[in-house]
């Protein structure tokens, strides 16, 4: 736990705070299933409209110079809405970064959290946006030589307004450099002998896009890819047979997640274009809040 930073910081998540003990204590593997394992994040006194996102200790040396060093980049070249803004580190806390507060949370709990309340799923207006906001983002660090190496609903945030901001470049490549994270199991692209490309050939357009694939089919369902089974090495027999639910009934987006599996794009820049198109075809597009 940062002492210094809970004196000087409200916390806003007390599974954070549970996850960050439990780092002290099983050491430096990352499990990516839970948000909040390698940070803590803080809402800033009197600063209702900032976080300060806290490294815990076992990260500060690994993660937090990729993530900040990425943001630094970001920043040089004029980022897009659609990555969550950077304020640079904070002042006196170590190894924290200051970032907006993403008001609606992550898609991962908002998509979660609106299926057992039983409210309806979004529209398709609101699918497409978050969609293309997802692929501007991703497609503006990609011409900076930047792969997310974690592309993940969770990692995707959204506003007061719901627009979408992609978060969380700790586990970033940056001009090749090894990413520290990488994709979890639904979100890993496999060769047809079986091979996990992201561990052989390290995180590239090919593996970012794949990954996109299976957070747009949540976006979409609000389900994972092959929820229904559990063990990763019978998810990655069915994706070396190029076995994945279909996608067809989708309300939107379901070829743009096919073509995302298949190896269907040959840049994150095209598969945002392909989606602007299919916002353009449904007249759907609105001004973004
Ligand atoms: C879609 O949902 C958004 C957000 O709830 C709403 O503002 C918008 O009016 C809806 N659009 C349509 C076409 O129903």
């Amino acid at each position: 736990m940062p002492f210094i930073a809970s004196a000087l910081c409200y916390i806003i998540s007390l599974q954070a705070i549970y996850l960050s003990l439990r780092t002290t204590l099983t050491g430096s593997y990352i499990p990516l299933d839970h948000q909040g394992y390698t940070s803590t994040v803080y809402h800033l006194p009197n600063d209702p409209t900032r976080v300060c996102k806290s490294f815990n200790q076992a990260f500060r040396n690994d993660l937090y110079p990729v993530e900040k060093a990425v943001y630094e980049r970001f920043t040089a070249h004029g980022p897009p809405p659609s990555i969550l803004a950077y304020y640079g580190p904070h002042p006196s806390l170590l190894a924290s970064l200051i970032l907006d507060y993403a008001e609606q949370g992550n898609l991962w709990n908002y998509l979660g959290e609106r299926d057992s309340l039983n409210t309806p799923p979004p529209n398709a207006t609101l699918l497409l946006r978050w969609a293309r906001q997802a692929t501007e983002a991703l497609a503006f660090a990609h011409d900076l030589d930047i792969f997310n190496g974690d592309i993940h609903p969770s990692n995707l945030f959204l506003d007061g307004a719901l627009n979408l901001k992609v978060g969380d470049w700790a586990g970033a490549s940056i001009e090749g450099s090894l990413s520290r994270s990488s994709y979890r199991p639904r979100y890993r692209l496999v060769d047809a002998e079986g091979r996990d490309v992201p561990s052989t050939e390290g995180v590239t357009v090919r593996t970012e896009i794949f990954a996109l694939g299976s957070a747009l089919y949540f976006l979409v369902t609000g389900k994972e890819v092959w929820g229904e089974i559990e063990g990763g090495e019978e998810i990655r027999r069915l994706f070396a047979g190029g076995e994945f639910p279909r996608t067809d009934g989708l309300l939107v987006l379901g070829e743009v997640v096919e073509r995302c599996w298949m190896g269907g794009f040959g840049s994150m820049e095209e598969v945002r274009q392909v989606i602007g198109e299919e916002e353009g075809r449904m007249g759907l597009r609105v001004q973004d809040g």
